[in-house]
């Protein structure tokens, strides 16, 4: 998909949340400024959350009173190969809630439970290349 604005990117993103469902994790892969923190704020948009989404950076974690919760991730500081259980990226170990993780390449190989791939490539300042694939037991 090409989206030649945020805006466009946005609106994409609050449509793609409403098709989340409790225990889905969101991998987003894309370089500094790509715009992976805009498709998160979509998402959560689409799935109810009103309040204010930015990247994690300094803690990690941000998680998002919302019904279903929303644990939002940027693991820009990891060092690369961490493992998944190591850095407790299971909050969700109920399944109840959607998890977007920024930075996913940090995980490696380690990517267990990843329901959704999205990855963004900038073309220019205003344009972006998304693609979206599902992946994992889809029932
Ligand atoms: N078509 C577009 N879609 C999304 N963002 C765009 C688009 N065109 C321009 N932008 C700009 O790109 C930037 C994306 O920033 P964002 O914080 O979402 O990136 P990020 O991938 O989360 O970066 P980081 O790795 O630093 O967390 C914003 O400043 C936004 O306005
Ligand atoms: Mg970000």
């Amino acid at each position: 998909m090409l989206f030649s604005s945020e805006d466009e990117t946005y609106h994409w993103a609050v449509e793609f949340g409403r098709t989340l469902k409790p225990g889905d994790m969101v991998a987003l892969y894309g370089n500094l400024g790509a715009g992976k923190t805009v498709i998160s704020r979509g998402v959560c948009k689409g799935l109810g959350f009103d309040g204010n989404v930015c990247s994690p950076t300094y803690t990690l974690l941000h998680e998002y009173p919302n019904d279903p919760p929303i644990f939002h991730y940027d693991l820009y500081r990891l060092e690369p190969g961490t493992d998944i259980c190591e850095v407790g990226l299971e909050p969700d170990y109920l399944g109840k809630g959607i998890t977007l993780i920024e930075w996913p390449e940090r995980l490696e190989e380690n990517t267990a439970g990843i329901t959704h791939i999205i990855k963004i490539e900038i073309l220019s300042e205003t344009s972006r290349e998304v693609s979206l694939e599902k992946v994992g037991a889809e029932q």
